[in-house]
């Protein structure tokens, strides 16, 4: 070998170690599956860990291997091959080995796969229903819908059922577990026969936090801006984020009257607030078509649940941050943000409306 090539493999084995020593802190990758904080993810990750040592160990045995009959049995004056055909050790043991090596990923990885599919005890049920290009999450037993941004308790199991409003999606929280597909059926009704034509995730999480997650199947021109983050809190935490979503005396500003007042605002009277103007311009402008707020008289369902909506952390599906400028933005124009958006565009608003609508919605809290 070369004095130039025995310096370059020192240089490259450094700027390997270089690479990964830089590249694999888990705080610079939020959808890494290497810090897993449920314990489905726990278990894929230690039987990916467990497969990928032994990997290594095989790797180091072959290469060593290599290495040593390449210079022992290399070609020299007057050398002769060694015949070994017909030799019953060399026919068992290159049998048994890779039967061995076979078995030893099969065993765990199918223990594994059987134990992603144990319905925990008294799991808390999500509906995770994908739509062109959003995530809606219903809590069937709670009485909550909500949309890209999926709140858990820690400490409890969850059973997360998935389904598809239109395409096929995949749900894909890196932290949490391994992905799957959302398939185009309805989510079923709280009550129902267990969901056995429904794909479900079991997991339960053990740190709080924040985790993003993407839908990870090609789904139509915004497939890449179909994210989500799953916001991960302490019992009594979520409880009280769940009591917020229920609370029906949130939606409606003062000044709009409930009942059929909140629908048809009285044109004549002046509205109280800019909050409460806001919410006539939300109404005239048939925002309720398709949107649904707890506590006001819109129950669209084609959108987002915008119950809470201040409260989460992006618009259009982690499209960009919650702003009430990106807001006004994203109304006069998604789709011209977000290609093939189905919202619906507003460019008529004059600004003064867009001002009073904008300062509705962040009312939601
Ligand atoms: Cu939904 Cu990709």
């Amino acid at each position: 070998m070369s004095s130039s090539g025995r310096k370059l493999i020192p240089a490259l084995a450094l700027a390997f170690v270089a690479a990964f020593a830089t590249g694999c802190a888990a705080e610079n990758y939020p959808q890494s599956i290497f810090d897993p904080v449920t314990d489905l993810a726990v278990r894929v990750n230690d039987l990916f860990a467990g497969v990928f040592w032994w990997t290594m160990l095989v790797l180091a045995v072959v290469w060593i291997g290599l290495v040593f009959i390449l210079i022992r049995y290399r070609d020299r004056p007057g050398a002769q091959p060694r015949k070994i055909y017909g030799s019953n050790i060399a026919e068992i043991l290159w049998t048994l080995g890779p039967a061995l090596i076979v078995i030893s990923i099969l065993v765990p990885t199918v223990r594994t796969i059987f134990y992603t599919y144990e319905r925990p005890e008294n799991p808390l049920l999500v509906e995770a229903v994908g739509h062109q290009w959003w995530w809606e999450f219903r809590y069937p037993e709670l009485g909550v819908t909500t949309a890209n941004q999926m709140h858990l308790p820690v400490d409890r199991p969850v059973e997360v059922r998935l389904s598809s409003a239109d395409v096929i999606h995949n749900f894909w929280v890196p932290q949490l577990g391994g992905k799957r597909y959302n398939y185009p059926k309805p989510a079923m009704a709280p009550g129902e026969a267990e969901g056995k034509n429904y794909n479900v995730l079991y997991f339960t999480v053990d740190t709080p936090g924040e985790y993003l997650g993407q839908c990870a199947e090609f789904c139509g021109t915004s497939h890449a801006i179909m994210r989500m983050k799953v916001v991960a809190q302490e019992p009594e935490e979520f409880d009280a984020w769940v009591a917020a979503m229920k609370d029906t005396s949130r939606g409606l500003p003062a000044g709009v009257p409930a009942g059929p007042g909140a629908v048809q605002p009285v044109a004549q009277t002046e509205p109280a607030s800019l909050e409460a103007e806001g919410y006539q311009v939300f109404m005239r402008a048939g925002c309720a078509a398709c949107h649904a707020i707890t506590g006001t008289p819109a129950m669209g369902v084609l959108g987002p649940n915008l119950t809470g909506l201040a409260s989460r952390w992006s618009i259009g599906a982690g499209l960009m941050a919650n702003t009430p400028e990106n807001m006004a933005r994203w109304i006069r124009n998604a789709p011209g943000l977000k290609p093939d958006a189905k919202m619906l565009t507003f460019p008529n608003l004059s600004d003064a409306e867009m001002d009073a609508l904008v300062a509705y919605l962040y009312s939601l809290e």
